[in-house]
């Protein structure tokens, strides 16, 4: 697997709550820890394939935050997609934020915030224009995490999720 040297050493260190973090790329044997956080952590769930395939496709930026005890406690994946501009008829690359999710007990401490930050200069060097990613209407918190980076609402994504949740389509542009 490639390696990123620059992502790999960036250790998050909280030193309020005596909280070592240290984000890596996510390897293969990562992807039971993710799978297990994302099923506890969020509504929405993936087969293993798809995960399989982003970590394939865009290994750069799937991002894993682990404690000291080498345990997964959060990740990030994005990939890489040509679509129209929101501005403009151009085609372009987005980078779509496809999934993100801090374990609870380790919330609220900047994981989110860290995994954000490294995965979106991954994600930028895929020659993207545009950051896009769609969130449920009522989740505030994550909302204000995407505002904190500058994103924008762009649209509403009505019927979005399966339960029937309308989702903000959010953009950023570089
Ligand atoms: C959204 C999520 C990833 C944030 O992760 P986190 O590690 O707790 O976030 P951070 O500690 O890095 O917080 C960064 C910013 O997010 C916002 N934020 C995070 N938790 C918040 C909360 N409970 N209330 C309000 N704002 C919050 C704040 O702007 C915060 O900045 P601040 O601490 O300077 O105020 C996490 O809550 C989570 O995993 N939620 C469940 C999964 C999910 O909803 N994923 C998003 C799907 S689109």
């Amino acid at each position: 697997m490639t390696t990123n040297k620059e992502l790999e050493t960036n250790i998050f260190n909280n030193s309020k709550d005596d909280l070592e973090i240290y984000i890596r790329q996510c390897k293969l044997e990562d992807l039971e820890s993710v799978i297990e956080i994302n099923e506890r952590e969020l509504p929405e769930d993936y087969p293993y394939f798809f995960y399989k395939s982003i970590l394939d496709n865009f290994p750069g930026c799937f991002l894993i935050a682990q404690d000291k005890n080498s345990n997964v406690v959060a990740y990030i994946m994005w990939r890489v997609e040509k679509a129209p501009s929101t501005n403009s008829l151009k085609y372009i690359n987005q980078g779509h934020l496809v999934s993100i999710a801090v374990s609870k007990n380790y919330r609220r401490k900047g994981i989110g915030q860290a995994l954000l930050a490294n995965s979106m200069k991954a994600v930028k060097k895929y020659k993207i224009k545009q950051y896009v990613l769609e969130v449920r209407v009522s989740n505030y918190t994550a909302i204000r995490l995407y505002e904190k980076f500058n994103f924008k609402i762009d649209s509403i994504k009505k019927n979005y999720y399966r339960d029937g949740e309308n989702a903000y389509y959010m953009t950023l542009d570089i």
